[in-house]
């Protein structure tokens, strides 16, 4: 079918961007800039992943990065592209990546303004097998342009200006938040623009599934082995679905639209979960919450936290308000 785009209407995420900029007229047009590169950066990573048998961008470099994970020729191919795309835009000085051990600092940036935190690729262990897999990033006003530092890098969730991520499935998609409300556009090939598709994503505010690697099961605390009894043994209505991708912005994705709970807990390997607060946590988190879900640690909202490391590791229960509030209220009654 033939795309109407329609004049009144900013159906395309380049025009959705530059509206959104509208608003604030003293705005110069930097985030803008800056959106759009990283949109630049989705497009040629999406086109990678299309062709990743083609272009032997399968398999692993033979590296490990500062998680412990190895690194697969498209997470370092994914990386590069967030950083050039993002380095050309000139007003971010400094970032923060998965696949960077320290914060990566843009020589001679002559307008610091933003930084952004992202995980190039997200779900690395799906590339070969052709499951979907994303990239996820948040951006941050520098809290002192005169000095770009790694503190701008550790602001809490609460700060993000915005927040987005793409994900390449059978159609690429791009989901953005302000923090007001949660937008989704789909990638036509055709004319290379993603164009808007989900208005206004809403999640349910209880859902039918629940999603967790229960290969873990026998590291779970009580509240979670409880919980996840309560899944399969409702006391009234049928049972919960379990579905798990392994990809987390493919988990999140589904939740977001079919509602219900995402749950990265601690296990033996991962005391603190295996889940990166900067640049997995805190940009989907600002997302969920935006389309009035919750995204919590169990006792608190994840966006509360203050990161201390570039790294660190959070438990994390993501969803409908009325599923992680019963997670929280058990937390709640075992302390
Ligand atoms: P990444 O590929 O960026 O390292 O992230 C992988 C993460 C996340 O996408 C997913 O939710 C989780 O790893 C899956 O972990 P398990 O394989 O331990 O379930
Ligand atoms: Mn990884
Ligand atoms: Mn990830
Ligand atoms: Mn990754």
């Amino acid at each position: 079918s033939i795309i109407s785009i329609k004049k009144k209407d900013p159906s395309t995420l380049s025009r959705w961007i530059l509206k959104e900029q509208q608003k604030y007229p003293k705005a110069k047009g930097d985030l803008t800039v800056l959106l759009n590169s990283v949109q630049l950066a989705c497009k040629i990573i999406a086109n990678a992943a299309k062709g990743a048998g083609i272009y032997n961008l399968y398999g692993i470099t033979g590296e490990e990065n500062k998680s412990g994970d190895i690194v697969k020729k498209l997470d370092t191919f994914s990386n590069e592209s967030m950083i050039n795309c993002i380095s050309f835009t000139g007003t971010v000085p400094i970032m923060a990546s998965e696949e960077a051990e320290n914060s990566i600092i843009v020589p001679n940036c002559d307008q610091p303004k933003y930084c952004v935190v992202f995980d190039p690729l997200d779900g690395s262990s799906n590339i070969d097998a052709n499951v979907s897999i994303g990239t996820i990033f948040g951006i941050y006003r520098i809290e002192d342009p005169k000095k770009p530092q790694d503190s701008d890098l550790l602001q809490k969730g609460e700060k993000l200006v915005c927040s987005g991520y793409a994900m390449y499935g059978h159609s690429t998609m791009l989901v953005l938040t302000f923090g007001d409300e949660v937008n989704g556009f789909t990638l036509d090939p055709q004319i290379g623009e993603f164009i808007l598709t989900h208005r206004r994503i809403q999640i349910p505010e209880k859902g039918s599934i629940y999603s967790i690697n229960e290969g873990n099961a026998k590291d779970f605390d009580k509240v979670v082995t409880t919980f996840i009894h309560r899944c399969k043994n409702p006391t009234k209505g049928s049972p919960k679905k379990a579905r798990y991708i392994g990809s987390m912005v493919a988990d999140i994705h589904r939740t977001l639209l079919y509602g219900g709970i995402f749950m990265y807990p601690a296990t033996k390997d991962s005391p603190n979960g295996k889940l990166r607060l900067l640049y997995e946590l805190n940009p989907l988190a600002f997302i969920v919450e935006a389309a009035g879900g919750k995204a919590s640690t169990g006792s608190a909202p994840i966006l509360s936290l203050q990161p201390t490391s570039l790294h660190q590791r959070q438990p994390c229960f993501f969803g409908s308000k009325a599923d992680v509030e019963e997670i929280e209220a058990l937390y709640a009654s075992t302390t």
